[in-house]
């Protein structure tokens, strides 16, 4: 058995509300929350826009990344194991009862895994429409199949890391697997707002080269982050296993690549001050720039009081938002326009035969 278990709490229905076990509660919230959508999904797949799917985009990209922050929460809980089986909870049962963990650990996983049929259901949804969408968009076609794929990995791997005993390798994949799902919405919602068409700078070509370098380095940045936690003590269970590196060399790797991401934010946001950069390109690049600077407040702060739990998951929501931020800046470099002259024209017929 790992874990501390919970002195008379054993599993998730040792909680009851209203005479009804905590776990049967997060079922009916989760069902309910799927009906919503369901219900609200018929008139965005009978006749979807652009317009119209660009708010389910939204919608995608702040459940994906939600995601990854709920996740956090299981682990600073040490309730990773909560749920010691998967797809089942225990090896007898697919809810939490019996789990032999502390209730409120095995509540925490189990919502977690729950939250996971919305994410799947609104990359469903977002499928569908852009399925029916006419004229059709092959661009948003691919992304929309790709986002819930990306989910159902999600799914295998977050499996692999219970099989694994929360191994910190597999911990830090199934986090930078949301990151890759998080390109797919953000691209998704960018792209339901431009035609189909040619692909055309907003910026001069060294900002633009500047922008893209500044996705690997941040990858990188989230990537070091993974591993400092799978050396620090947010293993999401206090038997997981560690990288066993040291800690204060990793932070410092993980803290340099940051301050690299400030610099190239900063050339940026320099660049696009002085030459004739649309406004969404200064905005993004400041809007990057504050939460980097507010991101990189938190971690020295959160490093300094011995990583206390609430600060470990607003750096990662902030982690999040850093990573959508470098994304929006790198969208807003190029724009895709409706093409000109015999090529419009050719697309225009194309369009009409709805292709
Ligand atoms: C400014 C941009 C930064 C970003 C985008 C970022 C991102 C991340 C990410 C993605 C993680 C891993 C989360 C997880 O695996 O669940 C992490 C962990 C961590 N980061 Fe940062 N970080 C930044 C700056 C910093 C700075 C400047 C420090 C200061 C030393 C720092 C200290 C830490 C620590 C100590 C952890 C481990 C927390 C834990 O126990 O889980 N970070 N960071």
């Amino acid at each position: 058995m790992r874990g501390v278990p919970g002195p008379d709490a054993f599993a998730a229905d040792s909680i009851e509300i209203v005479h009804l076990p905590l776990w049967m509660w997060q079922i009916v919230v989760t069902g309910a929350v799927i009906v919503a959508l369901a219900l609200l999904a018929p008139r965005v797949i009978r006749r979807p826009t652009t317009g119209s799917l660009r708010w389910w985009a939204l919608g995608s990209v702040v459940v994906n990344a939600g995601i990854a922050v709920t996740g956090a929460t299981v682990r600073v809980t040490s309730s990773g194991l909560g749920c010691s089986e998967w797809p089942r909870c225990t090896p007898e049962s697919f809810v939490p009862v019996g789990t032999e963990h502390a209730a409120l650990n095995a509540a925490i996983e189990f919502g977690n895994r729950m939250l996971t049929f919305l994410v799947l259901a609104v990359g469903i949804i977002v499928f569908l429409a852009t399925l029916r969408l006419r004229p059709r968009r092959r661009d948003l076609l691919v992304l929309a199949t790709l986002i819930p794929l990306g989910v159902l990995g999600q799914g295998v791997v977050g499996g692999i890391t219970v099989w694994s005993g929360l191994h910190p390798a597999s911990v830090a994949t199934h986090f930078l697997l949301s990151t890759f799902v998080v390109i797919g919405t953000v691209a998704y919602y960018v792209r339901c707002r431009e035609p189909r068409g040619v692909l055309r700078l907003t910026v001069s070509p060294p900002v633009r080269r500047l922008a893209t370098a500044l996705l690997p380095v941040g990858f990188a940045l989230l990537a070091a982050g993974t591993v400092v936690t799978g050396t620090g003590p947010h293993g999401g269970d206090a038997e997981a296993p560690r990288f066993g590196l040291d800690l204060v060399l990793v932070t410092r790797v993980h803290a340099v690549l940051a301050w690299l991401t400030v610099l190239g934010a900063v050339a940026v946001a320099a660049l696009v001050r002085k030459g004739a950069a649309p406004r969404t390109v200064r905005v993004q690049a400041w809007l990057l720039l504050a939460a980097l600077l507010a991101q990189g407040a938190l971690g020295y702060t959160q490093y300094a009081l011995g990583l206390p739990e609430g600060l470990v998951v607003l750096h990662v929501l902030g982690a999040m938002v850093v990573w959508i931020a470098l994304l929006r800046l790198y969208f807003a470099t190029a724009e895709r326009v409706a093409p000109t002259g015999v090529e419009g024209e050719r697309a225009a017929t194309a369009q009409a035969a709805g292709r």
